[in-house]
């Protein structure tokens, strides 16, 4: 007999926070790994205590990942691939691997100065496209602000060539298909609440003035994909 749900444990961290590559795990493929973000910590506004609760969630993601991806192999080979936990294992998957890979994106582009270079082409881009930073920059505010969880995130639009901001609810709804993030900003209250408590507009400056957008920049600059799409337009 199959059990009908996996168990998804937050405190379920067996993954060493050190590794940053792929490790072969049986005929599932590869695992992930969840990155070390140790290199973030000491933030002017962002607590390390906030900050580690934070990686320990992000750790949980990646493992309940991997769980996902095992016990759906599992059942497949067990030819349970139509059963009720199969179909509630692979529902579940998108809001586990996005709460996995939209950490490492916010992780990432954190702990910077806060500075958008204005001679850079995202600059460039923003003000075609929202008409001004500060008319950008509000867009994002209002949409950090909106109430309940997710994320706030601009994202490139390659088919169009522009730049769009748009809310995630939860880590996978409202996702924009093929649409890829250049700045990902958590939304959720375990992001503040030991700083902040309910006051959402304390963390939103903090995090505007420890946002790394070298980091974003890079994003922009050298995917492909975008950097193919800007050359034709
Ligand atoms: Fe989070």
């Amino acid at each position: 007999m199959h059990r009908f749900s996996v168990e998804l444990k937050k405190d379920a961290v067996v993954l060493a926070m050190t590794c940053t590559t792929y490790t072969k795990r049986g005929e599932t493929g590869m695992a992930y790994t969840a990155k070390d973000y140790s290199h973030i910590l000491g933030m002017e506004g962002i607590s390390d205590e906030t900050l580690k609760n934070h990686f320990t969630l992000y750790q949980g993601y990646v493992s309940n990942t991997n769980t996902l991806l095992e016990e759906t192999a599992r059942l497949v080979e067990a030819q349970q691939h139509k059963s009720p936990e199969f179909a509630e294992m692979r529902r579940r998957f998108g809001f586990e691997f996005d709460g996995m890979r939209l950490h490492e994106y916010y992780f990432d582009n954190l702990k910077g100065n806060g500075q958008l270079d204005p001679q850079s082409d995202l600059y460039k881009k923003i003000v075609e496209d929202f008409g001004s930073y500060d008319h950008w920059k509000n867009d994002f505010l209002g949409t950090l602000a909106m109430r309940g969880i997710g994320w706030a995130v601009l994202l490139y639009d390659h088919k169009w060539d522009r730049l769009l901001n748009a809310w995630i609810e939860l880590h996978q709804t409202n996702v924009l298909a093929g649409l890829p993030p250049l700045l990902v900003v958590d939304a959720w209250e375990h992001a503040y609440y030991l700083d902040y408590q309910t006051g959402r507009p304390g963390y939103i400056e903090a995090i505007f003035a420890n946002l790394d957008w070298d980091e974003v920049i890079r994003r922009f600059e050298n995917n492909p994909e975008i950097r193919d799409r800007r050359k034709a337009a």
